[in-house]
């Protein structure tokens, strides 16, 4: 009978303190409040950082623990192979053990090869261990002072202490911070033990399980090693990996760290049961909620929340990326995931008992979430097959940027979501015509819009300003205006003529339309040349003390010095006009209701909405939103 997870965990931290003098310490939370350095915690290191860096005295020189990890953005970055492997996870646990200038390699190789051969039995065969060979850009020799502690002080096969270069052996928690050659633990579970040539090659077979990190040195910012006052032990072991070893599986998802949560999610969602297949898009869909819902949890746990940025919006395309898997491959209609959280809770918290605290909010935010992308998510989905489809009837195999922009604006698909699910079609997305969407995206929001249209850049203000101002008089008139093409700007240039179907902004000698302001969409219409539409206006937006009217050419095109009729539509202008008013009287209601400390955080006023931003002590009642709501139905 193999052994529990929960036994190879307390087996670990046992051998620590109770035979080598260690003292727990509990795992710090995965969200580092206090090193903006890291988005999340990516090692049982990080907690000890200022200790190796001189900076704190440890309270004990010999610490051992399983530390909450998250490695899903930032330098260590696991996400994309979350689910289609065997052995990669977004949280994981990493059991350690630390020398504060206490023991060094000789203990720590030493104690490594003793708990896994002789406590836990691992044949010795399977073991290989590598070492740092040494690299000029830094000018680190190699450390033959390992290689010889593996062969003299450990039975090990010789043949299996191998030299590797930075990049696998010498270990940085970021791109600054104390830093080290390692020598790592790898474990070969090919057949007949026969995968020597698998190390380091990211085969599923042959997989490291503990990195021993010889922590002395400091890289500063200026990217330059120094060497710290002491030397430190700092030992990772992937926790998901050595109960997969220990308990004979053949991944780390076939051990019972996994198979309770594979069951909520089987029973929640009424799919079949876990294949444990690496093809089958069922069973990869298993692997991806039972993965990102642990790391939701946890995460959520330590006081991290779904965000747009930073730390919050990892954990937001970390949610999003298990909804959509869990729609489309496990068939599940509304939120799943707040339903695993029970499971996980279960499962980890023994362990990590914070988990206890209050599952109901953590299971109530995942909830929100699921909600609020479900909303959207078959309108992507549907979007997204559109694309592909377009793409493919003329034989091409990429999305291109507009689609991938509109799915993230509109439908809250992150691009590496949205990559993902090309890629599960054999197709790429055009990343720079999606950057470059969203650069101008950035743009507006910079400058305060809030309408969603793409307006003009700095290249188009700096490119427009020698041309005279437009006369603005008939705006207030409104109705049509007779006016001459004085500009035309295309692909971030002035031109003279734009033939039909191009997408442009043209400036008029005068217009009739009123330009986004304030939150108040831009007005739409057309240009007519002859009586004949040549201009379809979509968006008008302000240029110094101008006007740009962007929109699509049609007809025969469009020319510097055509004289047209500039013709807003009128019908969609009253309607912003309603809207307008609207938002004043759903502010005077706010405060009727609210009291005078509502204050607007902004607003948007289109022809088929509108939305008023305001900031408040707390969420309204019922009863409040429906005071503002009859305040506002009586005025109007
Ligand atoms: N800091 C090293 C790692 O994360 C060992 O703990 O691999």
């Amino acid at each position: 009978m193999p052994p529990s997870a929960a036994d190879i965990r307390s087996r670990f931290l046992a051998y620590f303190t109770e035979r080598r003098g260690h003292v727990f310490v509990p795992s710090s939370p995965v969200v580092p409040h206090d090193d903006p350095t890291l988005l999340f915690t990516n090692a049982g290191m990080n907690q000890f950082k200022d200790v190796f860096l001189g900076r704190r005295l440890p309270g004990e020189t010999r610490v051992a623990n399983s530390q909450k990890c998250i490695r899903a953005g930032g330098k260590h970055n696991d996400l994309e192979d979350v689910g289609r492997d065997s052995f990669h996870h977004t949280f994981f646990e990493m059991l350690g053990n630390w020398s504060f200038g206490d023991y060094f390699k000789a203990e720590a190789i030493e104690w490594a090869w003793d708990l896994l051969t002789n406590v836990w039995g691992v044949e010795k065969n399977r073991l290989h261990a590598t070492y740092f060979a040494g690299d000029e850009a830094d000018g680190l020799d190699a450390d033959e002072e390992t290689r010889r502690l593996w062969t003299e002080h450990t039975d090990i096969d010789p043949t299996h202490v191998t030299p590797w270069g930075p990049r696998d052996n010498y270990w940085e928690m970021g791109d600054t911070g104390p830093c080290g050659p390692c020598s790592e633990i790898h474990y070969d579970g090919t057949p007949d033990a026969s995968g020597a040539s698998l190390l380091n090659a990211g085969s599923p077979a042959v997989i490291e399980i503990w990195n021993l990190v010889f922590i002395q040195h400091d890289r500063g910012a200026d990217g330059r090693l120094t060497s710290l006052p002491d030397r430190h032990i700092d030992t990772g072991m992937g926790f998901e990996r050595l109960v997969r070893i220990l308990q004979g599986g053949a991944s780390n998802y076939d051990t019972d760290l996994w198979t309770p949560i594979f069951e909520a999610i089987r029973s929640e969602s009424g799919a079949r049961a876990y294949g444990a297949s690496l093809e089958d898009p069922l069973d990869t869909a298993y692997r991806v909620v039972a993965d990102h819902a642990r790391c939701l949890v946890v995460a959520l746990t330590d006081g991290a929340r779904p965000d747009s940025e930073g730390r919050g919006f990892v954990l937001r395309r970390i949610l999003r990326r298990a909804v959509r898997i869990a729609h489309q491959s496990l068939d599940v209609d509304g939120p799943l995931l707040h339903r695993i959280v029970p499971a996980v809770v279960e499962s980890l918290g023994d362990a990590f008992p914070e988990l206890h605290r209050d599952p109901e909010t953590v299971a109530g935010v995942i909830r929100d979430e699921e909600e609020r992308f479900g909303r959207t998510l078959d309108r992507g989905l549907l979007l997204f097959e559109t694309a592909a489809d377009e793409a493919e009837a003329v034989g091409d195999t990429i999305i291109g940027g507009k689609s991938a922009f509109t799915l993230h604006d509109t439908y809250g698909f992150p691009i590496d979501l949205t990559q993902v699910i090309a890629l599960e079609r054999g197709m790429t997305v055009d990343l720079d015509g999606y950057e470059r969407r969203m650069e101008g995206a950035r743009r507006r929001s910079r400058a305060g819009g809030e309408t969603g249209a793409l307006g003009p850049g700095p290249e188009a203000h700096a490119g427009l300003q020698a041309i005279p101002p437009t006369d603005l008089a008939p705006v207030d008139e409104g109705g049509s205006v007779d006016a001459v093409v004085r500009a035309i700007w295309m692909d971030e240039a002035m031109a003279d003529a734009a033939g039909t179907g191009a997408e442009v902004g043209v400036l008029l000698d005068r217009t009739s339309f009123y330009a986004e302001q304030g939150g108040q969409v831009g007005d739409a219409g057309v240009l007519l040349f002859g009586g004949e539409v040549v201009f379809e206006i979509h968006d008008a937006q302000r240029v110094g003390a101008s006007v740009l009217h962007l929109g699509t050419v049609l007809g025969g095109g469009l020319r510097v010095g055509d004289a047209v009729t500039a013709h807003p539509d009128e019908a969609r202008r009253d309607r912003i006009r309603a809207n307008h008013t609207g938002t004043h009287l759903l502010n005077h209601a706010l405060r009727c209701v609210l009291g005078d400390e509502v204050h607007q955080r902004g607003s948007l006023v289109a022809d088929d909405r509108l939305r008023f931003d305001f900031s408040h002590g707390h969420a309204l009642t019922d009863e409040e939103l429906e005071a503002v709501e009859g305040r506002v139905n009586d005025h109007v």
